[in-house]
């Protein structure tokens, strides 16, 4: 494949776990990944590993955002795909969520998807041509406690799908979400989260941990060429955990 032809995907949050999986998975697809994370330096190491590009991105930030989907325009020429990926996953009970905190996890979780998401599909409008893929959370199913903020965000996140699909299908870019089960991204491992492997797996159908590699294939065939005909939709990829 020449480099013109070759297809560009920006996947934010991409330096480890769900995110680092996708970005492989595309790259092994033939796709050139621009590896974004509010963590520069993760974010060039896993581009090392997939001859991607890297880009500190933390994407709560208008001004960084707006910069950098410059850059990738400039030097990339294009860009067919959009994962977001990049999240806050606290564990925290209704009574403990201050307003503070509440914010924070809007502004990476929703404020953060919608500036990345509304810049990106003005190039992707001019081009006719986008996937876009919101990787959600399966907590939206199951309603897991004590994460309320982050599972109004992932919600959202889902809804954004829903509500835009119908004004960017006129413009030839698809829109869907992953909702992930619990999976043993090294965010899950270092928290409180791992201790939920225990309980969750065996109400899985397959009874085995999720691992970021689980996720990344869905990811990858929504963002292909082949998933034309499918857009704002939810595939909730967690071993059967939910069944809806
Ligand atoms: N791991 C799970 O069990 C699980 C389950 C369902 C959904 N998800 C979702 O999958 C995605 C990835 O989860 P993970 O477990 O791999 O997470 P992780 O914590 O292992 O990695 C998250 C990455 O996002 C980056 N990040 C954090 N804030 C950022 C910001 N403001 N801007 C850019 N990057 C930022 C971090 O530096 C990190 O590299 C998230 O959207 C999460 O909600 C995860």
């Amino acid at each position: 494949m020449s480099e013109k032809d070759q297809r560009v995907a920006i996947v934010t949050g991409a330096a480890q776990g769900i995110g680092a999986a996708i970005a492989a998975e595309l790259a092994a697809d033939g796709v050139k990944v621009v590896v974004t994370d509010i963590n520069g330096a993760g974010a060039e190491e896993v581009a090392a590993r997939i001859d991607g590009v890297a880009k500190q991105l933390d994407v709560s930030d208008p001004d960084r955002v707006s910069a950098v989907v410059g850059e990738v325009v400039a030097e990339l020429g294009r860009i067919d795909i959009l994962v977001n990926n990049a999240a806050l996953v606290p564990l925290t009970s209704w009574d403990d969520i201050t307003f503070e905190e509440w914010r924070r996890v809007m502004s990476v979780n929703l404020d953060g998807v919608y500036l990345i998401t509304h810049a990106v599909t003005d190039v992707m409008g001019k081009a006719g041509y986008g996937r876009i893929v919101n990787i959600a959370s399966n907590t939206f199913v199951a309603g897991t406690p004590d994460c309320a903020h982050y599972v109004a965000t992932k919600g959202a996140s889902i809804g954004l799908v829903r509500g835009l699909a119908g004004e960017l299908g006129k413009k030839g870019i698809t829109i869907n979400a992953v909702a992930p089960g619990i999976i043993a991204s090294e965010g899950v491992l270092s928290g409180p989260h791992a201790a939920g492997f225990d309980y969750v797996v065996p109400m899985q159908a397959i009874n085995r941990r999720g691992v970021p590699s689980d996720v990344a294939p869905a990811v990858a065939f929504l963002a292909s060429e082949k998933a034309e005909w499918i857009t704002g939709q939810t595939l909730v990829v967690d071993a059967g955990h939910t069944r809806n």
